[in-house]
């Protein structure tokens, strides 16, 4: 509460947002479970993550940096990246533009701030809320203004061949312009098993009644026990994502700072022209992406690649591919440090799993690919020394959650899915053409990227689209061989949102 003080002071001082935060509505249906206490923070810091800054750490930035971000009035989930155990992705079309207002209106003090999540536990709500709209979203509530991005004006469906999606892969609630928004639900209550989710979901649906129709719901939760943290294919996941000006109090070695505007519109570092409201708010690319997971496996076994002694078993030549197609090792341990085998320690330690760049001295960064093949996950969608700047522009933060239950015994032993399972991914950035898209296209599909190389990488083997999916650089002993990867990422769905920053909602989107 101390903390609270502080910086409800804070604000008010710097005369900026909506001066009182974290004060629960009381005439709000969730004041009830509001008033329970928690005894840990909704977000989750899995191993080799970045710590979250606390309130106290930004308003020092202000001190020494001479400013920090108006946190009380940005959404939760945009800054603070893959810290969920359950998140809820619930889907709705707007039936009634007039009673949706009315309802969001008095549903205001359930959305949650960044200032929410980095306060103590015991004043954070059960789970937080999120809101974004579509570009047809806010069309039907009367917002005609230009958001400055045509990706997002047009939706994310009629991009999808441009992204290299085959649309007879996109399931029909996503086929389209239907989605007029999403919630996001998201806690670390696992147990009784999403009573904090549906109770939640139940809010929404009496709040908002006939004013909105569910039209998807996808419930994604971190994986269980030490796999938390770690995505489908098994690899942990949300160990690299940039700092951003204002915002993380500490930049960890390797790290990219990013200015804020890279990531919140209207902000300094936004390239584009947009509305004043926009102010805060950012757009988030939302995919439904379904992984092959027996697939994967069966494929790295029957392609296990040697190491240059020649000293492996089958099962640790399919690890080392694997981890050469992500260029990090099933614990996060980056490949560029330590290519031949995995180093536990150094994949939870968030002080050294970013701290490489791709170049050595004594190597070529042109040739040589024996610590991490050109067309690596993490090498073609944040190429470090590859590229001769830091493209700031072209970060965004990644803030998704697996979905799906784990691979049961059947589909391991028939090499064959059975179940959807993946990964709802979520990307945060200011202009969508420079991040989320343009690390897709320009990047993971681009045979060419990185560039100058003295052979081809080829297509990145994750997530790359293209035809054909030829991956190079993936045996370290004969880097010519080209890999024709199936495709083990399955895209199904996804579209572009704005998420508006809190007074956004309360002074234009629920404005009549
Ligand atoms: C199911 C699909 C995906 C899986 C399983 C996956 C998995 C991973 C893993 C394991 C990492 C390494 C952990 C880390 O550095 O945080 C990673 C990093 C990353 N991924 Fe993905 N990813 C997927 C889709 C995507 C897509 C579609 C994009 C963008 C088009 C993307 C962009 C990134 C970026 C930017 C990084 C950080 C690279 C760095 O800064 O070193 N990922 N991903
Ligand atoms: C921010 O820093 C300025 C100058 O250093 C100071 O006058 C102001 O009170 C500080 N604001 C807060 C909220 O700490
Ligand atoms: C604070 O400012 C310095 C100098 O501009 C910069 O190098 C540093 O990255 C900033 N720190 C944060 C956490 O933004
Ligand atoms: C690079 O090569 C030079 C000359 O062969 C050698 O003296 C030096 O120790 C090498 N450096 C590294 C980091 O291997
Ligand atoms: C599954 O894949 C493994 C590895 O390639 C193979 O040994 C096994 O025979 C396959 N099983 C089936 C049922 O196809």
């Amino acid at each position: 509460m101390h903390l609270f003080n502080i910086f409800t002071a804070a604000f008010s001082l710097l005369n900026i947002g909506r001066g009182v935060l974290g004060v629960p509505n009381p005439n709000s249906e969730h004041n009830l479970v509001e008033r329970q206490a928690r005894t840990t923070p909704i977000l989750t810091v899995f191993p080799g993550q970045a710590a979250l800054p606390t309130l106290a750490d930004i308003i020092n930035l202000n001190a020494t940096n001479g400013t920090f971000l108006p946190i009380q009035n940005i959404q939760g989930d945009i800054l603070v990246g893959m810290k969920k155990q359950l998140e809820t992705f619930y889907f709705f079309h707007i039936n009634d533009p007039a009673s949706f207002k009315t309802a969001l209106n008095s549903y205001v003090p359930t959305i949650t701030s960044t200032a929410t999540l980095l306060s103590p536990a015991s004043s954070q709500p059960l789970a937080f809320v999120n809101i974004a709209f579509s570009s047809t979203g806010l069309q039907a509530l009367g917002i005609t203004d230009d958001l400055g991005d045509s990706q997002f004006s047009s939706g994310m469906y009629a991009d999808a061949t441009n992204l290299g999606d085959s649309l007879s892969t996109w399931e029909s609630p996503f086929a389209g312009t239907n989605i007029h928004g999403v919630f996001l639900i998201g806690t670390d209550q696992l147990a009784p098993q999403d009573s904090y989710v549906s109770f939640y979901v139940s809010g929404i649906v009496s709040t908002f009644g006939s004013s909105i129709t569910e039209v998807d719901r996808i419930d994604a939760s971190a994986r269980p026990g030490d796999e938390a943290g770690h995505e489908h294919f098994g690899f942990l996941d949300g160990i690299s994502n940039p700092a951003v000006a204002g915002f993380s109090t500490t930049v960890l070695p390797g790290q990219t700072v990013v200015p804020s505007g890279t990531i919140l519109t209207g902000r300094l570092g936004d390239v584009a022209l947009r509305p004043s409201w926009t102010l805060d708010g950012t757009f988030m690319a939302f995919r439904k992406l379904q992984q092959k997971v027996p697939e994967f496996d069966a494929w790295t076994l029957e392609n296990a690649i040697q190491n240059p002694e020649g000293t492996l078993t089958v099962q640790q030549g399919a690890d080392y591919l694997g981890a050469r197609m992500f260029g990090r090792w099933k614990s996060g341990a980056p490949t560029d440090i330590t290519p031949l085998v995995d180093d536990p320690t150094l994949g939870a330690d968030p002080q050294s799993n970013n701290n490489f760049d791709f170049a050595h001295a004594n190597s070529s960064l042109i040739s040589d690919q024996s610590r991490c093949p050109f067309s690596a996950h993490i090498r073609k969608t944040n190429p470090r020394a590859d590229l001769a700047d830091a493209n700031t522009i072209n970060h965004a933060i990644r803030a998704g959650t697996p979905y799906g239950p784990e691979v049961s015994s059947s589909e391991a032993s028939s090499n064959t899915s059975t179940q959807d399972r993946g990964m709802a991914f979520v990307e945060y950035q200011s202009t969508i053409g420079n991040g989320f898209r343009f690390q897709q296209i320009n990047w993971a599909n681009t045979a060419n990227f990185p560039p100058l190389k003295t052979v081809t990488p080829g297509i990145e083997p994750i997530v790359g689209q293209g035809s054909p999916r030829t991956a190079d650089g993936l045996n370290p002993v004969d880097p010519s061989v080209g890999y024709t990867v199936p495709q083990f990422v399955i895209p199904t769905g996804g579209e572009y949102f704005f998420v508006p920053s809190i007074s956004a909602i309360t002074d234009v989107i629920t404005a009549s």
